[in-house]
C-alpha cells in the first residue's frame, strides 16, 4: 500500500477549497474525495443512491472536514444546477469539480443496444458537460479547475467497449476543448485516465477473474493501482502545484496501456463467450 496522500503533500493543501465530485459514493471517485479531505478540502458528492452517498459521507467526515452528500443524477441537467447550488449556499463556491460519475459494462458491438450505448454516453459524457456547464460561474468565481476522470478506452480500443470507449474519447476532446475556451477565465481542465484499480466495480465489470492475475503480470508495474494513488494525481491536478498545466491527461495505469488491450480482451471474449454458452450471466 503507498503512503496516504496527507503524508505526501502539504498538509491543509486544500484548506478553504470547496471540491465537488460527482459519483463520489463509491470506488475511485470517493477515494478522490478521501485523499482531498484529508487535505482540508470542504467535499461535496453527489449521485443517485442515498445510502451509498450517506455512507461514503460519514467517511469522509472523519478527517474532520465539511462533507455535503446530494442525490443527483448527471443525466439531469436540472439535477445537476440543483446540486451546484446547494453546494454554493453551503460552503461557498466550488474551486475544484471532478467529474467521476459513469457507468459500463462488457457488450459486443452487435449485441449493444441503440439505449444501451446511449446510457453510458448519457451518464459519462453528456453527465460531465451537465455538471461541468452548471459549474461554470462558480468556477469563474475562485478561478477554479476542472478534473474529469476518462480512462484507457477514451485512447486505446478496448473490446466491447465500442460505448465507453466513444464516451470517454468524448470526455477528453470536452477537456481540450474547454481548457482553450476557459484558459482566459483563469479556469484549468485536464484529466485522469486510471488504469485497473483493485476493489473497484469498474474492474470487477471489466475484467475476467480466472486471468485476473496473467493480467496484472502484463503490467509493466505489476500490480493493480489502489483508488488513494487516482486521488494523489487528481490532487496534483487540482491543486496549485500544477497552475501552469491545462488541457492535459495523466494516465495512471502502472503502464498498462503500453501492453495493448490483446491480453485484456482475448480473456474478457473467453468470459463471455462461455456465459453465453452456459446461460450464465456474465460479469457486465
Ligand atoms: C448489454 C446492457 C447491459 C449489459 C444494461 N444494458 N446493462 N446491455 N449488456 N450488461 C442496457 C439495457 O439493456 C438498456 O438498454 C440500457 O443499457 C439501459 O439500461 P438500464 O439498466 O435501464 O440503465 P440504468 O438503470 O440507467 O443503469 C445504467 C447502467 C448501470 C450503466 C446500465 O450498469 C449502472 O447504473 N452503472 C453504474 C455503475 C457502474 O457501471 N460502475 C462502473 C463504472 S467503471 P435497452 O435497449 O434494453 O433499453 C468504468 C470503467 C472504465 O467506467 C474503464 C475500466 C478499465
Ligand atoms: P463505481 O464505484 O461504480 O463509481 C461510479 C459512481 O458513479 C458510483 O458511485 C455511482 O453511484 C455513480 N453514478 C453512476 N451513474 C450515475 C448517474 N447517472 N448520476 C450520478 N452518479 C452516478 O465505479 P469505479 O470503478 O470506481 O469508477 C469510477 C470512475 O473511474 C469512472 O469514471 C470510471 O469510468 C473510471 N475508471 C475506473 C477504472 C477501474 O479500474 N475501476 C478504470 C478506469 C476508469 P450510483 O450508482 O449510486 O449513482
Amino acid at each position: 500500500m503507498t503512503a496516504h496522500a496527507s503524508a505526501l503533500f502539504a498538509p491543509g493543501l486544500f484548506k478553504g477549497r470547496v471540491v465537488a465530485v460527482t459519483g463520489g459514493g463509491s470506488g475511485i471517485n470517493l477515494g478522490i474525495a478521501d485523499t482531498l479531505a484529508s487535505l482540508g478540502a470542504d467535499v461535496a458528492i453527489c449521485g443517485r443512491t442515498a445510502s451509498r452517498l450517506e455512507a461514503a459521507a460519514e467517511k469522509l467526515r472523519a478527517h474532520g472536514g465539511r462533507v455535503l452528500p446530494v442525490v443527483a443524477d448527471v443525466r439531469d441537467f436540472g439535477a445537476q444546477t440543483a446540486f451546484l447550488a446547494e453546494v454554493e449556499a453551503t460552503f461557498g463556491p466550488v474551486s475544484t469539480l471532478v467529474c467521476g460519475a459513469a457507468g459500463n459494462f462488457l457488450a459486443p458491438a452487435e449485441k449493444l443496444s441503440s439505449n444501451g450505448f446511449r446510457t453510458v454516453i448519457e451518464i459519462d459524457l453528456i453527465g460531465s458537460f451537465n455538471s461541468t456547464r452548471a459549474a461554470f460561474d462558480q468556477l469563474r468565481q475562485t478561478r477554479g479547475n476542472i478534473v474529469y476522470v476518462s480512462a484507457g478506452q477514451g485512447f486505446m480500443p478496448y473490446a466491447f467497449q465500442a460505448h465507453a470507449g466513444a464516451a470517454k474519447a468524448g470526455i477528453e476532446q470536452m477537456m481540450r476543448n474547454l481548457a482553450l475556451e476557459w484558459g482566459p477565465y483563469g479556469i484549468r481542465v485536464n484529466s485522469v485516465a486510471p488504469g485497473p484499480i483493485a476493489d473497484t466495480e469498474g474492474l470487477l465489470r471489466l475484467a475476467n477473474p480466472a486471468e485476473l492475475e496473467r493480467f496484472v503480470r502484463a503490467i509493466p508495474l505489476q500490480r493493480l493501482g489502489e483508488v488513494g494513488e487516482i486521488g494523489q494525481a487528481v490532487a496534483f491536478l487540482a491543486s496549485p502545484l500544477s497552475a501552469y498545466i491545462t488541457g492535459t491527461q495523466i494516465v495512471c495505469d502502472g503502464g498498462q496501456n503500453l501492453a495493448g488491450s490483446g491480453l485484456l480482451n482475448h480473456s474478457v471474449g473467453k468470459m463471455l463467450a462461455s456465459a453465453a454458452a452456459t446461460g450464465e450471466p456474465s460479469h457486465g
